[in-house]
Formats: structure tokens, sequence, C-alpha cells
């Protein structure tokens, strides 16, 4: 495994640039996953992973974690362009488990305007967790428009469209063990 511009990665036809290569974001989560066992230290974890986006990120971070930990999932889809998010979230799955009592941890690939998260939030406090905290992979400062508690963060991008690690471009590119950014030409074939 490389830095950030493994050569292996940086192949594929569709990547124009590997902004934070795979064994980057792998070293990070170990370190976020010894955060989390020391900050929930003797209490059970209820990750709640944010669909489909967090599924990659939900599967590595889990097999950090020496804390005993449950796993639930929400599907939520944010109405808009296939690049913009426009705020209204409609609840395509909701979870399983009622987590009213539980020590919550919500999973998220990337906060960009922050609105999915904050609309999840407020639903899921209304719950009543006795804790409610968040984990995002990726930020980006310059696109955020509310105010969220992120207790842990992996990564703050460009303001730049990004996919793999989960994140897809018209549902391709979540399989790539890292995050780029895609050639101009692949958006022009769609
Ligand atoms: C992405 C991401 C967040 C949301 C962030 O999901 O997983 O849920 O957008 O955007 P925001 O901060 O501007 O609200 P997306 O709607 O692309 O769905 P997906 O995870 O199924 O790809």
């Amino acid at each position: 495994m490389g830095a950030s511009t493994d050569g292996a990665e940086s192949l594929h036809p569709d990547i124009e640039q590997v902004l934070i290569g795979s064994a980057h974001i792998q070293a990070r989560l170990r370190e976020i996953a010894a955060e989390i066992d020391r900050d929930y230290a003797g209490r059970q974890v209820l990750l709640v992973g944010v669909l489909k986006g967090a599924f990659i990120l939900m599967a590595d971070l889990a097999r950090s974690l020496t804390v005993p930990v449950e796993f639930d999932f929400m599907a939520v889809s944010s109405y808009g362009s296939a690049t913009q998010t426009s705020g209204v979230v409609r609840i395509l799955k909701d979870l399983d488990l009622d987590i009213a009592g539980r020590d919550v941890l919500v999973v998220e690939d990337i906060v960009d305007s922050g609105l999915t998260l904050n609309y999840l939030l407020r639903n899921l406090r209304a719950r009543g967790p006795s804790s409610l905290e968040v984990m995002a992979l990726l930020s980006k400062p310059d696109q955020t428009r509310v105010d969220l508690p992120i207790r842990y963060q992996g990564f703050a991008v460009p303001n730049v469209f990004v996919v793999g690690y989960g994140l897809d471009y018209a549902e391709r590119y979540r399989n790539l063990s890292f995050v780029g950014t895609l050639r101009p030409e692949v958006y022009a074939q769609t």
C-alpha cells in the first residue's frame, strides 16, 4: 500500500486525481477507532450508517473497534441534482432498532452542505437516545451551511466533486478504495 498518490490507484481510467489514498484512509480510521474505544469504554455503541455512502466506511471503522458494537442503517435521499443537495430529505429506509436510551454514533461518508445530517440529527434526537454523536469521513468546510456537532472527523476536502470509498457518481465508483476526482470527460458522457 502506498501514500495518497499510490500509482496503482491513479491508474483507474476515470480518475483525474487521488485526493486521499487508501492507506491514508485506513490509518485515519484506526486513529478514530482508538478514540471511539476510549470515549465509549464500558458502553455498547450502536452504529447507525447512512446509506448508501457509508457502507464501506462503516465496515472498515467497525473492524478497528474493540468496544461492543451493534449496527443499524438508514437510507435517505436528498432531493436535488446529481451533484447538489436541496436540503429536503426523504427517509427511504428507517432504523430497525429503537434507539431510546442507546449510545448512538451516526456514521456518514461526507458532510457537504450539512443539510442531510442536520435533518437526521433532529430526527434521531427526537427518539430519545442517551447520546448521539457523529463520525464523518469527509467534510467540505467551504460548503457547510449549518453548524453541526461532528465528534469524529476524517478529512476536510476542497469544494470539488469526489468519488470513491462509498461515494458515487451516478451510482458508480463507490467501490474504489480511495477518494478522488473524476476526469471531466466522465461527466460529459452522461
Ligand atoms: C450524500 C452523503 C450525505 C449527503 C451529504 O448522500 O452520503 O448523506 O450526500 O450532503 P449534504 O451535507 O449536502 O446534505 P447522497 O444523497 O449522495 O446519497 P448516497 O449516500 O446514497 O450516495
